[in-house]
Parts: structure tokens; C-alpha cells; sequence
């Protein structure tokens, strides 16, 4: 086939920078859809290997991993929150893997090793926070909410976006995180609370920052730093740490056991630890912490040195016994209830 001329040149100034062909890698990747689509694109620019990635949130994909358990189909599962990997860990779902980039890791990042036997990397930070549009609550004369109390007002009725904890890794942080902030009895009246205020629970934890931007709905509640592009891009978006103290993530990465493509993962898994693979997230709007310290990092990536963490039991928390229990409790005694 001839190609019209003006097309020869990119053509072959791509093939110029590309590497030949060298198999492939299946992955998952829960984290941003750009950030995944993104660093598979550079990855196979520069090894040549192609990347088969889906994109789901981090419950939906622990959920697919165990049904896939007698004959595994993905290789590599990265970026999401971590609870879900340390899960899959336990169900014996993973391969433990000491990446290239180990010693340049943070310290947080190094523990998810440390407590899973290696199975399951932490792949960046983030903490829990709420997000809003600032016109949308003037036009109806709300206040804007800065803590936990703040968003059961029955002011705020219908007004709130939050995911769903059985496929969101974020909802499972937000309801663990209460429960261990308020004990488990107060936390439950609390999400029942909640439920009242709630407009809808989205698939995945990444919805509500598009939706509060665009003025879909006012308050959302997820990982802050998702709300930062939209408030770079100019939207009418804020944000805030809740004033009690809230949850974070340390977000996983891991190899999947029986893995087909195994070498082609690993090779994918250590560049995505690497400084270019790290730095890809903030390119394309996601701005949570990297756990590679040995690069300077993205200035917009915003600091949450003065958001009061809670002292999150990643361990316990990371049981599937315990996510199975809490979800089973919120599905019966919350989402049931009437709105
Ligand atoms: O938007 C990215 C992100 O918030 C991550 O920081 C987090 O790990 C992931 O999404 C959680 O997604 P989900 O709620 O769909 O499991």
C-alpha cells in the first residue's frame, strides 16, 4: 500500500524511536485510566514488548483475579489501592518479587513488602478527603464542609458522591478508615448517617472528581489529590482534609501467580517502579505521591504533610475476612436503608 507522502515521515520517525517486537505482558491497572494507558504506550516504546491491559477498579479486579485463580490469565496487576493486594496475597493469588527499584522506594512503600512476603509493592500514596464545587454550593447557599460531622447535615441531602466498597478500593479505605477512627458502632451510625446525604455510589473512586467539576453533583468524597487537575484546569473545585483526621493508601503492585508472561512482567513491573515509570502518573493528571524517592517530582503533586492521618492498620484492614465482614455489614445495615 502506498501512503499518502505527508504520512512517511512519522511513520518512520516512530519506527526510528521504537523497539522491535518482544512478546507481550497481560495486565490490570486500577489506578487512572490515562495514567495506565500512558505508561503501557511507553513501556512498549521503549522495550518493544505490547502491553494487554484492562482497567477496573480495585475490588472488581481482586474479585476477577480469584475467579481466574485455576487458570490465570494476567501476568501484572498495578496501581489501585492496596487492601485488595494484600487480599489477593493472602488467597495465595500472587508471586512474591523484589523489584529492580527497591532501594529507592520510601519507606512506606517498602513495608508493603515487608508484610506480604514480598507479593505486594506500594506503588504511590494518598489520602481521603472531600472535594467540592464551590459555585455549585453557593447557589445553594451551603457551607463548605471540612469535616467528617460537616457531611452528615441534613443540609447537604442529596448532595454527596461517594463509590461503592465492593468494586472501589477507595469506598473499602473510606469505611475502614472510620471504623478505625470512631470504633466500629459509631462509624456504622455515622455511614447510616451519610446514606441519607448520598446521591449515588459510583463503581470506582475516580468518578466524583469529573462529576464535582462539572457541577454534576456538589461534594464528593475520595482520594484529594483526584480533585488537584480539575482545580489546575480551572474548575470551581476545593478541597479538604477532613478536620478529625482521615484514611490513606498505599497503592499496590504485584505479579500474578502462574503468570504466563512472567519475564515480560517483571521487566514492565520494574519500569513502572523506575523514575520514567513513576513520573508518568503526574503527566497525564494523577498526582499521589511515588514511592521511588530518587527523582524530583511533579511540584503539583500536593503535599500532605499537614493532613492529620489516621494510624491505618494495613495489616488487619488488608484481611479478606475482614473487608468480606465490613462490606456484608454495610450492604445489610447501610445500603439497604431507605434515602
Ligand atoms: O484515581 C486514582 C485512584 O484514586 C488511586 O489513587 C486509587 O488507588 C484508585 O484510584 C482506586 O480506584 P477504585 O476506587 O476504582 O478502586
Amino acid at each position: 500500500m502506498r501512503l499518502p507522502f505527508r504520512f512517511i515521515p512519522l511513520v518512520l520517525a516512530l519506527g526510528a524511536g521504537a523497539a522491535q517486537a518482544q512478546g507481550v505482558v497481560n495486565a490490570l491497572c486500577s489506578t487512572d485510566a490515562p495514567w495506565c494507558e500512558a505508561a503501557a504506550a511507553e513501556f512498549t516504546r521503549q522495550t518493544g514488548i505490547k502491553v494487554n491491559q484492562a482497567h477496573k477498579g480495585t475490588g472488581e479486579i481482586g474479585a476477577q483475579l480469584r475467579a481466574e485463580a485455576q487458570n490465570p490469565k494476567t501476568d501484572i496487576w498495578w496501581g489501585g489501592t492496596g487492601d485488595p493486594f494484600l487480599q489477593a496475597a493472602e488467597a495465595g493469588l500472587l508471586d512474591a518479587y523484589r523489584p529492580a527499584y527497591i532501594n529507592d522506594l520510601h519507606e512506606w512503600a517498602v513495608r508493603q513488602y515487608a508484610m506480604s512476603g514480598n507479593q505486594v509493592g506500594g506503588f504511590y500514596t494518598s489520602t481521603i478527603g472531600f472535594g467540592y464545587n464551590t459555585d455549585l454550593l453557593k447557589k445553594k447557599k451551603l457551607p463548605e464542609p471540612k469535616c467528617w460531622a460537616d457531611l452528615i447535615k441534613p443540609e447537604y441531602k442529596g448532595e454527596i458522591e461517594i463509590s461503592h466498597p465492593a468494586s472501589s478500593g477507595t469506598a473499602y479505605t473510606v469505611i475502614a478508615g472510620l471504623v478505625q477512627q470512631m470504633g466500629e458502632d459509631a462509624a456504622f451510625d455515622y455511614l447510616k448517617k451519610l446514606h441519607r446525604n448520598v446521591t449515588q455510589y459510583t463503581r470506582s473512586g475516580q468518578a466524583q472528581a469529573p462529576n464535582v467539576a462539572k457541577g454534576e453533583v456538589a461534594i464528593g468524597v475520595t482520594f484529594a489529590f483526584n480533585f488537584e487537575k480539575w482545580k489546575l484546569d480551572r474548575f470551581p473545585v476545593k478541597t479538604a482534609a477532613p478536620c478529625e483526621g482521615t484514611s490513606y493508601e498505599i497503592g499496590g503492585i504485584a505479579l500474578v501467580k502462574g503468570a504466563r508472561n512472567k519475564a515480560n512482567a517483571q521487566k514492565y513491573y520494574d519500569w513502572l517502579m523506575s523514575p520514567a515509570g513513576q513520573a508518568v502518573g503526574a503527566t497525564v493528571g494523577s498526582f499521589q505521591t511515588p514511592a521511588n524517592r530518587t527523582f524530583k517530582a511533579d511540584p503539583r503533586i500536593p503535599s500532605i504533610d499537614s493532613v492529620k492521618l489516621i494510624k491505618y492498620d494495613f495489616e488487619k484492614y488488608g484481611k479478606s475476612a475482614e473487608r468480606r465482614r465490613l462490606i456484608d455489614r454495610w450492604t445489610k445495615e447501610v445500603e439497604s436503608l431507605p434515602r
